[in-house]
């Protein structure tokens, strides 16, 4: 028909499709698991806000913030924005919930879709999913410490080989200032040799400046003077007591001083995990502390930190590595019939399997055997039940083995008792 668009799903966006179910499941069934054995309890918050909320919370003069909301406004003519990240959102929850009054610290974990208006690229959407976790109430090095090995823990349980955890201290309201006065400083010094953006980020965010990937940067990025270098005494001692703890476990830790973090919340302990063969856009996941935030968003100074990974990455990642995944959706029984008399007993007969446990799928209309067995056998389909005039006159099943291609007449009842039993 004229007139009508070829349909698409908008860009950065993607369809999962049945075949990468078992993926999301291992990844989503292994964050669940994973939270639930650290003691985390879930949370979800709505899919938008109000705009303000990361405004405040993820920072002005953050990409985030300038260039990639979707922001818009609805019919009452509030500001709304579709979450960009799920930090500032958790806070919002925890001081509308009045969950200061609970038992400290609050450990949450979330599964949601994020929103960023990024040019999509490998590994960059604009619909992203993420897996992380908050935990607020306790500025303990040994939160910190936790937190990072449940990202590990997470990672490790999945399979995945060869990655690096980088780690930064950037200090705190105390000692940071005196080092972006070093840092601005040092880039004045070789402004020239800056590209355009960074000469941009000297002026608002100039710790953004050693995240900088441009060539034409780096001399001046490697020669910057370090956060780690320039803490005050409680963050220096902070930052030696997560790294200790961290080494008694033997995590694979690597100092980055130059690792910043692209959300203007962060202070103290700041990580990054990246899988063996790194990209622009490899991070499996990050995140840090974030002491002032809950402050920035109205509340009373209270201590969090959280990290989120990136569940496209690492769906990526585990196919890369080519890990086997557990399968699903397969069904165990595929029911098949032929003749008109036997079509309402099948339909049954499925039902009644299904609600014994066995997942089943059922021929619904007329098809000839052949085509049902060959479907039975693409679906993957460990044993048939087939019935015909013979078998419903008799009262019996026939069953067969599809993999063995044997076949065998049996009791209805029995058939699916021993199909239970086989099942395991
Ligand atoms: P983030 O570093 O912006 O941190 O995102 C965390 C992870 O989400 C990244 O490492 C990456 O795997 C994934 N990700 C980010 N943007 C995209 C994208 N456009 N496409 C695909 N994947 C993406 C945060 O969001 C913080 N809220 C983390 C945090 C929690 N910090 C403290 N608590």
């Amino acid at each position: 028909m004229r007139g009508i668009p070829v349909y698409q799903a908008p860009r950065g966006t993607q369809d999962v499709l049945p075949e990468d179910e078992k993926y999301w499941r291992y990844v989503e069934e292994t964050a669940v698991k994973l939270a639930g054995q650290f003691g985390y309890g879930l949370i979800r918050t709505p899919t938008f806000e109000d705009t303000s909320l990361f405004v405040r919370g993820v920072g002005e003069s953050t990409d985030i913030v300038t260039k990639e909301m979707y922001t818009f406004e609805d019919k009452g003519g509030e500001s709304l924005t579709l979450r960009p990240e799920g930090t500032a959102p958790v806070l919002r929850a925890y001081l509308e919930h009045g969950m200061a009054n609970r038992p400290q610290p609050v450990k949450m974990y979330y599964l949601m879709s994020m929103y960023r208006y990024d040019r999509p690229q490998a590994g960059r959407f604009r619909e992203f999913n993420q897996f992380g976790v908050e935990v607020v109430g306790d500025a303990s090095p040994g939160v910190d410490a936790e937190v990072i090995l449940l990202l590990w823990r997470f990672l490790e349980a999945l399979g995945l080989k060869g990655l690096t955890i980088q780690l930064n201290s950037i200090g705190c309201p105390r000692c940071r200032p005196r080092y972006l006065e070093l840092l601005v400083h040092h880039f004045t010094q070789h402004r020239m040799q800056l590209c355009h953006d960074c000469q941009r980020r000297l002026e608002v965010n100039p710790l953004r400046l050693l995240d900088c990937k441009n060539e034409q940067c780096q001399p001046a990025i490697l020669a910057a003077p370090a956060s780690a270098d320039h803490l005050c005494d409680d963050c220096r001692q902070h930052f030696v007591d997560v790294r200790g703890m961290l080494e008694a476990i033997e995590l694979p830790v690597v100092l980055n001083p130059r690792l910043v973090r692209g959300l203007d919340y962060y202070t103290r302990t700041v990580f990054e995990v990246y899988p063996p063969v790194e990209g622009a856009q490899a991070a499996l996941g990050g995140g840090g502390r974030y002491d002032g935030l809950m402050e920035q968003l109205g509340g009373k100074p209270t201590p969090g930190i959280g990290f989120a990974t990136g569940i496209e990455r690492i769906i990526q990642n585990i196919k890369n590595q080519g890990i086997a995944v557990p399968e699903v959706g397969k069904p165990f029984l595929y029911v098949a019939y032929l003749g008109e008399a036997a079509r309402l007993p099948a339909f049954e007969l499925a039902d009644q399997a299904r609600r014994m446990g066995i997942p089943t799928v059922a021929t619904l209309g007329p098809r000839s055997m052949k085509a049902q067995m060959k479907l039975a056998n693409n679906l993957g389909a460990r044993f048939a039940f087939i019935l015909a005039e013979q078998e419903i006159e008799a009262g019996t099943v026939t069953v067969r083995d599809m993999a063995r291609s044997t076949q065998w007449q049996e009791p209805r009842a029995s058939a699916l008792e021993h199909l239970l039993q086989a099942k395991g």
